[in-house]
């Protein structure tokens, strides 16, 4: 039965790095959806007209946005989130790796992978692209429970052969042969992509990397995911396990590992030819603010690569980034923004969390805007959900004013009502 939801429904309906940001929103007053698709934007007296049967869902003064897109984030990771005091190899060495070796156990992956998505979704995140960890059934826990929700995500077996303790290594062929087979398994399933996933070059010898190349020759339609130079010390280490290569992007390309369908993690420190192959290719660059600040990895300048030519997603990295919310993460992206030199405006953090990310991880015809056809995957905010930014809104003078307080100081509280393919899940 057509649902009719009225609120202020924000359509960013065009790239607002590409054209004034303001010019790219419009806002309308209801959003009517039906057998799980949004049906048509309107006033709501026109929408009401038109739908008479609908029910209706009175959502007040509530921001009603596409569901939030976290385009790079570690299922697996949920358990160390906030760990104290590491740089990103030690960081992985002393946290992450312990924890990703209890994933052996497919019951404590079907434990995380279902609190992982539940905390997104309290958070009004309605996809994600995961990596999960080297053991098969990491993956089959995460794609299952997000079908159990409804929900569109991507994601993959994390592969490493070097550079990993014993208990986290598989081999060139095993990757090849548990990616491939993963991958049909998944693929196109329900709402399901897969993410062909080399962890990093550090951690996936030349004979793997070029294996899971070959795979994305044949599986082309599939995702490819993966970290690039996100701290200085791992391009340093890069440069010397490759240094017949041109620089880090270049131990990827060389493999096969380079196309439109590509998302790279941080991506921060890239020289010129990285960014000139990046925009020719069409890859995705994901920005993980609150992860780069935490371990201390840079800051990486989306303005800039926007202005490259460069597609860019937004993204938490939990557990390298401290939060489950894109709303903190869209406020620590403005943060990054500032000491880069641009103050982005609410409009670009907002498509950053949404088209943005589903541009990354080509998704963009079915999530991630509120085209009529595309899926209805929704969130409703609450511009006032704390006393701290109901009394800063309330002297907003117009609407960027009254949502920006929201974007920089807002949590799981501002989420009024989440939709995943249709259906209210959440408030
Ligand atoms: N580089 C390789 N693996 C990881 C990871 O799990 N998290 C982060 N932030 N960076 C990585
Ligand atoms: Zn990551």
């Amino acid at each position: 039965m057509a649902e009719l939801i009225l609120g202020r429904v924000l359509d960013i309906a065009a790239d607002p790095f590409a054209s004034p940001p303001e010019d790219c929103a419009r806002l309308h007053d209801g959003i009517v959806i039906d057998g799980g698709r949004i049906v048509a934007l309107g006033a709501a007296a026109a929408l009401r007209a038109s739908h008479p049967a609908a029910r209706v869902t009175d959502m007040g003064r509530a921001l009603i946005l596409p569901g939030f897109i976290d385009a790079h984030m570690h299922y697996p990771q949920t358990g160390i989130v906030a760990s104290w005091g590491k740089r990103l190899i030690d960081w992985l060495n002393t946290y992450t790796f312990p924890e990703e070796m209890r994933f052996a156990d497919p019951a404590h992956a079907r434990a995380q992978a279902d609190l992982t998505l539940d905390l997104a979704l309290a958070n009004g995140t309605t996809s994600l692209c995961s990596y999960c960890t080297i053991h098969p059934a990491s993956v089959d826990a995460f794609f299952q429970a997000a079908e159990a929700r409804g929900m569109a995500v991507a994601a993959g077996k994390t592969c490493m052969d070097r550079n990993a303790p014993e208990g986290l290594r598989d081999t060139a062929q095993s990757a090849y042969d548990d990616s491939k087979a993963l991958l049909d398994r998944w693929h196109g399933r329900g709402r399901a992509t897969y993410a062909i996933t080399p962890r990093f070059t550090p951690t996936s010898s030349p004979d793997q990397l070029a294996a899971l190349g070959a795979l994305w020759s044949e599986r082309p339609l599939a995702l490819m995911q993966t970290h690039l130079s996100e701290q200085v010390d791992e391009v340093a280490w890069v440069r010397d396990l490759h240094p017949q290569a041109r620089d880090y992007l270049d131990t990827y390309e060389s493999s096969g590992l380079l196309g439109d369908r590509a998302l790279f993690g941080h991506a921060i420190h890239l020289t010129d030819r990285e960014r000139r192959r990046l925009a020719e290719t069409g890859a995705a660059l994901i920005h993980c603010p609150t992860s780069n600040t935490f371990i201390g990895s840079g800051l990486f300048d989306t303005a800039a690569r926007r202005a490259d030519g460069i597609n860019v997603g937004l993204a938490t990295d939990t557990g390298g980034g401290s939060s489950f919310s894109m709303l903190r993460t869209m406020a620590s992206a403005y943060e990054v923004g500032q000491l880069a030199g641009t103050a982005l405006h609410p409009v670009q953090l907002l498509w950053l969390a949404t088209a943005g990310s589903a541009r990354a991880m080509h998704l963009s015809d079915r999530i991630g805007t509120l085209a009529p056809g595309s899926d209805a995957d929704l969130v409703a905010l609450d511009l006032a959900s704390t006393p701290a930014i109901a009394q800063r809104t309330n002297r907003a003078n117009d609407l960027w004013e009254a949502v920006f307080p929201t974007i920089m100081m807002g949590d799981d509280r501002a989420v009024a009502g989440v939709w995943v393919a249709g259906e209210r899940v959440a408030r």
